[in-house]
């Protein structure tokens, strides 16, 4: 234990989190999950897109995310440490290997455009950058990208990509953690920064989120 102390708190929780995935890893089959994932269009859409949807609900892009990343969601969901009425019924129908086959198939499907943020105005895009991009020393935010990666594309399975992601998702989400109905991040990192975010920072973080495209290899 007292080795594990001078390791940073990324570090060890990058450690960990590596740890975690490699014990419940089971190999996925990007052709079976195609199978599983077949209740999962009506929603997420066949090219994994998703959707922004009106009535407070939006879908969120699959497409192109970690399956590691994915994986964890869908156990979190099964196992009511992540909260959500529409999906919950959807993930308790798959296994641990159907969990896994669906991850390899939204993983390797090319990352598609978010919808929101278009016509946000000006101002709202340049500090919605700013927190995305430098973050905001006076208000203890910081950067996204210093987590979620380079073009906040994503980094590991740990950090999920968060551009071109829906803006009305990213707002759901920010506020779920905000209010505390959204907690099953990792040692809190995301309720600790959602707190810290302003009506109009989650608005202007999450449209200028929504208009980066993110380079498909
Ligand atoms: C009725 C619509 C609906 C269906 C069908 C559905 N989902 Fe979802 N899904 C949602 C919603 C809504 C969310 C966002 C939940 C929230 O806000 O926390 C979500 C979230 C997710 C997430 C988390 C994404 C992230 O970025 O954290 C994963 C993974 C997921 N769904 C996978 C699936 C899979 C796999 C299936 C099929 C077996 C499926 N969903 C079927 C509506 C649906
Ligand atoms: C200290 C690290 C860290 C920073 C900085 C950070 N995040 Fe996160 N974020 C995470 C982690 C870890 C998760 C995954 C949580 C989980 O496993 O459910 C996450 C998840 C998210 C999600 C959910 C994505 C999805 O698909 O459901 C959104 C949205 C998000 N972050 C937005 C942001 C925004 C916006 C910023 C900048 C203002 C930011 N994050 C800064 C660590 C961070």
């Amino acid at each position: 234990m007292t080795s594990m102390r001078i390791v940073s708190g990324l570090g060890l929780l990058l450690g960990l989190g590596l740890a975690a995935g490699q014990a419940q890893a089971l190999e996925g089959d990007a052709e079976r999950g195609q199978q599983a994932a077949g209740t999962c269009v009506a929603c997420h859409q066949a090219d994994g897109s998703g959707m922004n949807v009106s009535g407070g609900e939006s879908w969120p892009r699959l497409a192109g995310q970690d399956a590691g990343y994915i994986a964890k969601q869908l156990h979190d969901f099964k196992a009511g440490r992540r909260e959500n009425a529409s999906m919950m019924p959807f993930a308790n129908m798959l296994d641990d290997q159907q969990i896994a086959d669906v991850a390899a198939y939204y993983s390797q499907m090319p990352v598609t455009e978010a919808q929101g943020g278009e016509e946000a105005e000006e101002a709202l895009l340049a500090r919605g950058e700013q927190l995305a991009l430098r973050g905001d020393w006076d208000a203890y935010i910081v950067s996204c990208k210093s987590c979620h990666g380079p073009g906040n594309a994503g980094a590991g399975s740990t950090f999920p990509g968060i551009a071109s992601q829906h803006a009305g998702y990213i707002e759901a989400q920010l506020q779920a953690w905000q209010e505390g109905e959204r907690s099953n991040d990792p040692q809190n990192l995301m309720g600790a920064i959602a707190q810290r975010m302003s009506d109009e920072d989650i608005q202007a973080v999450s449209a200028w989120l929504a208009n980066q495209s993110v380079a498909s290899e």
